[in-house]
């Protein structure tokens, strides 16, 4: 890929939300640089808590359109049914308690950037819709007739593998080619331990401030741990241990968890399995249990179900 002028400069601005060293973040703000004007549709995916917002955000903040609206939906949280009209409004009396008309996201995101966050949950019936969506580019609110045109950069994310849903039909493969046109993928943590010491400072910093500790400092001591961890929540996880670790400062406390975590897995765990995450949500169902959190007879229900699904 040709350097990017612009990534010294707005390495201060937009995309210093996107905190790493790691060639592969690099990689990701070059190709942030590249693909922000383009309106190119683009899908994140990457683990839960690697971020993927984040990266959306830096997108929308270094093209044109972040004078516009960035309307995000989560798809896995609206019922099917009701994410429809959700995302493409309604007239009034289009169904029973459609009392007035409503806009749906893709007219509010009119200029700016709709981000369909977990597309990979969108039922399929609606995959059919968006793909016509995106081919016609317009649309009928639910009840209506006019016809709107809206000016949207499509974003998605998910953290399913899409290709293999395609494979397996629940995802449909010309809205995939569609989506897709750019594809941004975010390591999980433990493949870019090198991170790992500038998100620490970072979130101290950031933490610190909040909550008025703006003298905190990560302690050294508790680093060399960190990049040991396996981090299966990835930074969401690391951020909060860190803002535990600003207000608590129960550091022994944070220190013991991790080595039990970690134990499990054996400290140099760089690969991560299906077997790995079992074994961690056992571990981390009888820490419960250990700790007093969760009563014993909930903690065996939870075991017992998990094996189930496992074996
Ligand atoms: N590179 C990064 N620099 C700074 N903060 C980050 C970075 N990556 C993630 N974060 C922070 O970690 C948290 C999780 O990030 P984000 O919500 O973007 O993850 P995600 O991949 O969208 O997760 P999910 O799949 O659960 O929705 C957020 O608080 C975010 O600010
Ligand atoms: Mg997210």
């Amino acid at each position: 890929m040709a350097a990017i002028p612009k990534l010294k400069e707005k390495q201060e601005g937009p995309l210093r939300n996107i905190v790493g060293c790691s060639p592969a973040i690099e990689r990701i703000k070059e190709l942030i640089l590249h693909v922000a004007d383009t309106d190119l549709n683009v899908v994140i995916s990457g683990e839960s808590g690697v971020g993927k917002e984040v990266v959306a955000r830096a997108l929308y903040a270094c093209s044109h359109r972040q004078r516009g609206p960035f309307v995000k939906v989560n798809c896995a949280a609206i019922p099917g049914d009701l994410l429809e009209s959700e995302l493409f409004g309604y007239e009034k009396g289009a169904f029973t308690g459609a009392e007035r008309a409503k806009p749906g996201k893709f007219e509010l995101a009119n200029g700016g950037v709709i981000f369909l966050d977990e597309i990979g949950d969108m039922p399929l019936s609606l995959q059919a819709k968006l793909l016509q969506v995106l081919q016609d580019q317009e649309f009928c609110r639910l009840g209506g007739q006019r016809e709107i045109k809206v000016d949207v950069w499509v974003i998605t994310a998910t953290n399913h593998n899409l290709e293999k849903d395609v494979e397996e039909g629940t995802f449909r493969q010309d809205l995939f080619y569609r989506l897709s046109v750019i594809k941004i993928h975010i390591p999980p943590l433990r493949e870019r331990k090198e991170d790992i010491p500038l998100l620490c400072d970072y979130f101290a910093r950031i933490y610190g401030l909040k909550y008025g500790k703006s003298d905190f400092k990560f302690p050294d001591r508790l680093l060399g741990l960190f990049l040991k961890y396996h981090w299966p929540g990835n930074v969401r996880e690391l951020e909060n241990y860190v803002k535990r670790l600003v207000v608590l400062g129960d550091f022994e406390e944070v220190e013991r968890e991790i080595l039990r975590f970690s134990k499990v897995l054996g400290e140099e765990e760089t690969t991560y399995s299906e077997r790995d995450e079992f074994a961690r949500r056992i571990s981390l169902e009888l820490a419960r249990a250990e700790q007093g959190q969760v009563a014993l007879k909930e903690v065996k229900k939870r075991v017992v179900a998990l094996v189930e699904k496992n074996s």
